[in-house]
């Protein structure tokens, strides 16, 4: 038969299929989130999150070089502190557990890039990423404290700030402080595109940052909008951002593709909490084969246009690239 284009030619074997692949994974892409609470020799399994830990500053640090040897130089660190107040005073404080673990990192790994999310809810009792009065989270007041803790987190040896919290203006907000304390070098990845999502969960478990009352949906996005996105994204890198994020990950590839074409920063993606848990969950009862899957999700987050991704899977998975 006179078939001209035969597309299976170039899927015959796992050489030349190689050859032709256009989206590789590398630990390059990856960064690690891990979460940092008080004690020592703590290493305590998240439930919903197997492979996943709350671990002391000592345990992170182990953490931290595990995954340096098998390639991942970045991480992005959250902070479980022991104690919880309405303005979030430990997101600030300069011995709070964050810049203490910042510290640590960077005393004893050098080459690893450390990020520093940037919000409150993991220091707040009411578990919102803001200060509150009459039940409303208030903006411009907290990004006095959001940039007080970027200052701080810089000043603990944080490379890069990454603020998570929604709020209008954060990222000038964090910019002028930074560059008024002498931080200019500091570059800001913004959660620019942060969707309201069901998928956080699992961290909301890790970090102890469930909302006491109410939900976040008046400062994170509606799952609906995608116009919004790109007004968020306009206003993160007009304010000076230096790197886009959009999370979750997988349920939002159009989201990634379109913030992708529009903008020439770096993109990152996050695949959260929830999206790492499904994927463990089906994998334990056996329905699905758990690292395929990983690696496919990971593949489809870089093809939809993120050059960087955050993932739980990132230390485990770096071993199978290399
Ligand atoms: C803090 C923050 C959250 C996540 C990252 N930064 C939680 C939230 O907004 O509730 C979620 C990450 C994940 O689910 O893995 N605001």
């Amino acid at each position: 038969m006179n078939l001209i284009e035969r597309p299976r030619r170039l899927r015959r074997t796992e050489t030349i299929r190689a050859l032709v692949r256009e989206t590789r994974l590398s630990p390059d892409d990856f960064v690690y989130p891990l979460f940092v609470c008080e004690g020592e020799g703590v290493r305590r399994e998240i439930a919903s999150m197997p492979g996943a830990f709350n671990l002391s500053i000592d345990e992170l640090v182990k953490e931290v070089e595990g995954a340096r040897r098998v390639g991942v130089r970045s991480v992005i660190l959250f902070g479980v502190p022991g104690e919880k107040d309405a303005a979030g005073s430990q997101a600030y404080a300069e011995d709070g557990i964050t810049q203490r673990a910042i510290r640590a990192v960077k005393r004893e790994l050098k080459d690893v890039l450390v990020i520093a999310d940037n919000c409150l809810c993991e220091y707040t009792d009411h578990g919102h990423c803001g200060v509150i009065e009459d039940g409303e989270v208030l903006n411009d007041p907290t990004l006095d404290l959001l940039a007080r803790t970027a200052v701080s987190q810089a000043q603990a040896g944080a490379d890069i700030i990454a603020p998570s919290n929604m709020m209008d203006g954060f990222v000038i907000a964090i910019r002028d402080a930074l560059d008024e304390s002498g931080f200019e070098h500091i570059p800001i990845m913004s959660y620019a595109v942060k969707y309201a999502s069901g998928f956080y969960g699992p961290f909301r478990e890790a970090a102890g940052s469930t909302p006491q009352f109410g939900d976040r949906r008046g400062y994170q996005m509606d799952p609906a909008n995608s116009r919004e996105a790109m007004r968020e994204a306009e206003l993160d890198y007009e304010q000076g951002a230096d790197m886009l994020m959009v999370k979750p990950a997988l349920p939002y590839l159009d989201i990634i593709r379109a913030v992708r074409e529009r903008f020439d920063l770096p993109i990152a993606a996050y695949q959260v909490s929830g999206e790492y848990a499904m994927i463990k969950a089906a994998g334990r009862l056996g329905w699905i084969d758990e690292e395929r899957v990983a690696l496919e999700t990971l593949t489809s987050i870089k093809r939809a246009g993120s050059d960087i991704i955050l993932t739980y899977f990132a230390r485990e998975l770096a071993q199978r690239l290399t």
